[in-house]
């Protein structure tokens, strides 16, 4: 059987950090709270200059380097962001340009925080089809540009970053074994970036209204997350013939440590078998998991044969979860 694996990974993340006691100084939070509530230490945050598709070509050479394959040999680049380098043309075509790599399609995807799971069920749809041979999916987004740095409960999660894997077919029994992804839109108010779109056009009035930053209820996000990641890993753990005592790592959307720690409670897998770097990135949407397994390889953390389990949860709501035979 064909399936389509994981050979390269990658991760591009700027120099700035901001830690939660620099927060300390901008908005009414503290180091304690942050930690407490989050999980979270400190965060890498773009400089002036620096823009989405900067870091995401950055992850995409080091992912195409450590697959062993040159950029130009690329079939398809599938770029999962909601803070693109502009709404026009997507971001992909500039990272095809800046990686050198051929005329293959590039295109750009939303699905938020689950922008990379989502990439990998298309890549996997496209290497299942024939013809694609080498796929690049990247998770990358600058949220930093399009938070309210006034608003302590949101600009204290987020942070910038970008990760990415190189997929090709593969005989045999190594690769995604599966991959479920779902949206209900009946939670699209909840995690919102309202203006610049055809609802709420750019004008005066939308800046001063605030309508061009993320708009968030917390709480619907964590409840919906926790439940609907837990459900969507059982389901795919279900259909594949495993349980959770057969799965070496989880690799969850590092959102919130809280949310991790209820994921792991509903899907019982003790957290030591998370992998969890939530402390230094913050909540990096698309990015965080491909930046988790580029950290966990190099870190020596994952074996030839362990099942991977992947999961994330973003606005939309859209969600999902993968099994991986490494
Ligand atoms: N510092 C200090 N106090 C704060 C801060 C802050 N940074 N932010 C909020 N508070 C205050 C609130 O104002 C509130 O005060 P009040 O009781 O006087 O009104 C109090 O802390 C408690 O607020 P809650 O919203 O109840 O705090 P909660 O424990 O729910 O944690 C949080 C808030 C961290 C946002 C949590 O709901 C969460 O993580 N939700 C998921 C959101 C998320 O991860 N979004 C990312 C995108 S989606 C995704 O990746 C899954």
């Amino acid at each position: 059987m064909t399936r389509a694996r994981m050979v390269g990974l990658g991760r591009g993340v700027p120099r700035k950090v901001l830690t939660n006691v620099d927060l300390e100084q901008m908005v009414d939070t503290t180091d304690q709270w942050i930690t407490e509530r989050t999980g979270i230490k400190e965060r890498h945050i773009a400089s002036d200059g620096e823009v989405t598709s900067d870091l995401a070509a950055a992850a995409g050479r080091m992912a195409c380097e450590n697959a062993g394959i040159k950029p130009e040999e690329l079939d398809a680049i599938i770029l999962g962001t909601v803070t693109p380098d502009m709404q026009m043309p997507a971001t992909a075509a500039f990272v095809q340009q800046k990686l050198g790599a051929s005329r293959c399609p590039a295109f750009d995807i939303s699905a938020a925080c689950a922008g990379f799971t989502f990439g990998l069920g298309l890549a996997d749809g496209l290497i299942q089809r024939g013809g694609y041979r080498r796929i690049l999916v990247i998770g990358v987004e600058l949220l930093s540009r399009v938070l309210d740095w006034t608003d302590r409960n949101t600009c204290v999660l987020f942070g910038d970053a970008a990760g990415a894997a190189v997929l090709v077919p593969e005989e045999g029994d190594r690769g995604l074994l599966d991959v479920e992804l779902h949206t209900d839109g009946s939670y699209t108010r909840d995690l919102t970036i309202p203006g610049g779109g055809s609802v709420r056009p750019a004008s005066h009035e939308s800046v001063d209204e605030k309508q061009h930053v993320v708009h968030m209820n917390g709480r619907q996000i964590f409840t919906q997350a926790v439940r609907n990641m837990s459900a969507a890993s059982l389901s795919v753990l279900e259909r594949c013939g495993y349980t959770a005592d057969d799965v070496t790592t989880v690799f969850a959307h590092q959102a919130n440590m809280r949310i991790v720690e209820g994921v792991s409670q509903r899907i019982k897998i003790p957290l030591d078998r998370f992998f969890i770097n939530i402390q230094r990135y913050g909540n990096t949407s698309s990015a965080s998991i491909p930046i988790a397994m580029s950290e966990a390889v190099e870190e020596g953390r994952v074996h030839e044969g362990d099942l991977l389990l992947l999961t994330a949860l973003g606005a939309g709501v859209s969600w999902g979860s993968a099994l991986v035979r490494w």
